[in-house]
């Protein structure tokens, strides 16, 4: 039996849609083994699809398929601390664990390109999927086959806050509400800002993130799908955020902190509260360098 912790990842980073992403230190867990008829559960009380439609199951799947090995069956009990739905990449935690298991299953057939590889054709879009096998932040071009990424670490006195409302949004329809076609003046816009904010993150440059998040792709048409989304910016640079963007296709806020900001959390939540967005829930995160783990139980 294999355990598999993967993380939470938040993608886009405000204008790098598409291409950023970077994992927190938040995770699922799933149990794995092979087994001759398909034995799925809960672990927790959050309800997983338990039939060929688990999307753990159907990922390990297309494993062995690229292997050439046909999955008969397989056991899986999952923990899910990643909310669905949220732009948290709790989609991308399956895909990735499903891939990881099938792949230690068979023992590592597949390279860590691979895996990233296959897993953005799963996704469509590789921002949650590498950081959530990687770790760290992850820049990465998918050309329609192959990824071209790289992963660098991240090694900061930053917090990631994230704001998670009670509703969900899916990404399906996050995506259908942008635009077919943008300006050559937007396109700028936001490659700018996407080169901006890797790197001045990286250098320590935390006062230019307020201008790298901001974007013309996607958030100011997300943001009319997320109610309290406006409010909940706002209040967040009221107590002294660096940034905020709409974590991966949301509805959840993030927001960027600097550690010395101690109480931004607490206050974040009373002022949500008061605000009557009371249905917001703030948790504090931070980095992880680490990915995907996978060990033997
Ligand atoms: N880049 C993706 C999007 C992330 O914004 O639609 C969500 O899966």
């Amino acid at each position: 039996m294999y355990r598999i912790q993967i993380p939470a990842t938040s993608a886009n980073l405000g204008a790098g849609f598409d291409a950023l992403g970077l994992a927190l230190t938040y995770y699922n867990y799933v149990e794995m083994e092979e087994c001759d008829r398909l034995d799925i559960a809960s672990a927790d009380d959050i309800e997983v699809p338990c039939d060929e439609r688990n999307l753990i199951y159907l990922s390990a799947k297309d494993l062995y398929a690229v292997c050439g090995r046909k999955l008969e069956g397989l056991k899986l009990r999952q923990t899910n601390n990643i909310p669905m739905a949220r732009g948290l990449g709790s989609s991308s935690a399956c895909i990735i664990a499903g891939l990881v298991g099938a792949n230690k299953m068979l023992g590592d057939p597949l390279t860590k390109d691979d895996l990233v590889d296959l897993a953005a054709q799963i996704e469509g879009h590789p921002d949650n999927t590498a950081p959530a096998l990687l770790g760290g932040i992850v820049t990465a071009v998918f050309d329609g086959r192959k990824v071209h990424w790289v992963k660098q670490e991240v090694y900061t006195k930053l917090k990631f806050v994230a704001m998670i409302p009670d509703f969900e949004l899916k990404t399906e329809e996050a995506r259908a509400c942008l635009p077919k076609e943008v300006s050559h003046k937007d396109a700028v816009y936001n490659l700018s800002r996407a080169a901006l904010f890797s790197a001045s993150l990286l250098t320590g440059k935390f006062e230019n993130l307020r201008t790298a998040v901001h974007d013309k792709l996607h958030q100011p048409y997300r943001m009319e799908l997320i109610p309290g989304c406006r409010e909940v910016f706002d209040i967040a640079y009221t107590h002294g955020a660096y940034a905020g963007y709409i974590s991966g296709a949301g509805p959840t806020v993030m927001a960027i902190v600097d550690e010395e900001n101690k109480f931004f959390a607490g206050k974040m939540k009373f002022s949500l509260d008061n605000a009557g967005l009371g249905g917001w829930q703030v948790k504090e995160l931070a980095i992880d360098n680490e990915g995907t783990l996978i060990t033997d139980v």
